[in-house]
């Protein structure tokens, strides 16, 4: 039977390119979607959780931090899993998933590329082999409409250069000022907005007379969709907890 699929933040830009691939999907279907601004899209679409009548095994949420809650208590009544693509979560809103994973499978991860996943193990290596003898830049590249920043994937690539350190580095966000030498105890973080650009994320090592650059560049939001319908598949009927783009990958590779 093929995976039932509750789209959350249908009527968006990545609502519609996971639609138009499930269009397509022998495995999985698009049972009806919510967005604060239905539209017409040829599946039913709510407003909220509350007026979905279809079943379905799981949500796909492609929409923004607000109403996190409601979904994520519609998945725990419904017994359904959750794939939470949303980016620009608070310290608040994930210790609230960290909660609801106790009851509810949910899969999160701000980046469902696979290119960005083997990224993250690229730099976590480099910083273990370059160590404080780098300085670590990372700069992401983004459409002039996305509202958060800097972006969840810039974040997660921060995290992983910084699993290579005993003393974690911290995060600074852009520089403006006069800010004094560069310590080594930071990653500086950029965040660049124009026009349609996808998605490019670049960590940067730089140390003396040499730079290091491993960089990710998104070509189109379909490899995004794509990831999320696959992490739909591997969830459903999984048991409550929180899993990552680590453990679908597993499970694939067995
Ligand atoms: N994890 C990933 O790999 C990945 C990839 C691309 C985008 N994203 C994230 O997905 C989200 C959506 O991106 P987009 O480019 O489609 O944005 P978008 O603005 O085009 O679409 C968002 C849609 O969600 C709806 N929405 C917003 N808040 C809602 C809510 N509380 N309830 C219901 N609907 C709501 C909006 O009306 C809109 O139709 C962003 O947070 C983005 O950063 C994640």
């Amino acid at each position: 039977m093929s995976v039932r699929v509750i789209l959350c933040g249908a009527c968006g830009k990545m609502g519609g390119n996971v639609l138009s691939l499930l269009m397509g999907d022998g495995e999985a279907v698009a049972v009806c979607g919510v967005d604060l601004y239905p539209k017409e899209i040829g599946i039913p679409v709510y407003k909220s959780f509350a007026e979905i009548k279809e079943e379905a095994d799981v949500i796909i949420d492609f929409s923004s931090p607000i109403g996190l809650k409601e979904r994520l208590e519609y998945a725990k009544t419904h017994g359904l899993g959750i794939v939470l693509a949303s980016t620009g979560f608070s310290s608040e809103d994930l210790k609230t998933v960290d909660e609801y994973a106790k009851s509810v499978a949910i899969f999160k991860t701000a980046n469902l590329s696979l290119g960005v996943n083997l990224m993250q193990a690229l730099v976590k290596a480099a910083a273990q082999v370059l160590g404080d003898q780098f300085d670590i830049e990372i700069i992401e590249k983004h459409h002039n409409l996305k509202k958060d920043a800097p972006s969840g994937t810039a974040l997660m690539l921060a995290e992983s250069v910084n699993e290579a350190f005993e003393s974690k580095k911290d995060y600074v966000n852009g520089r403006n000022g006069i800010v004094g030498a560069r310590t080594k105890s930071e990653i500086g973080i950029h965040a660049v907005r124009g026009g349609t650009i996808v998605g490019e994320h670049e960590v940067m090592f730089a140390g003396e007379d040499e730079i290091i650059t491993i960089s990710h560049s998104a070509r189109s939001k379909r490899v995004f969709a794509a990831g999320a319908i696959r992490a739909a598949k591997f969830l459903s009927g999984k048991a409550a907890g929180k899993y990552e783009m680590q453990d679908l990958l597993a499970e694939e590779n067995n």
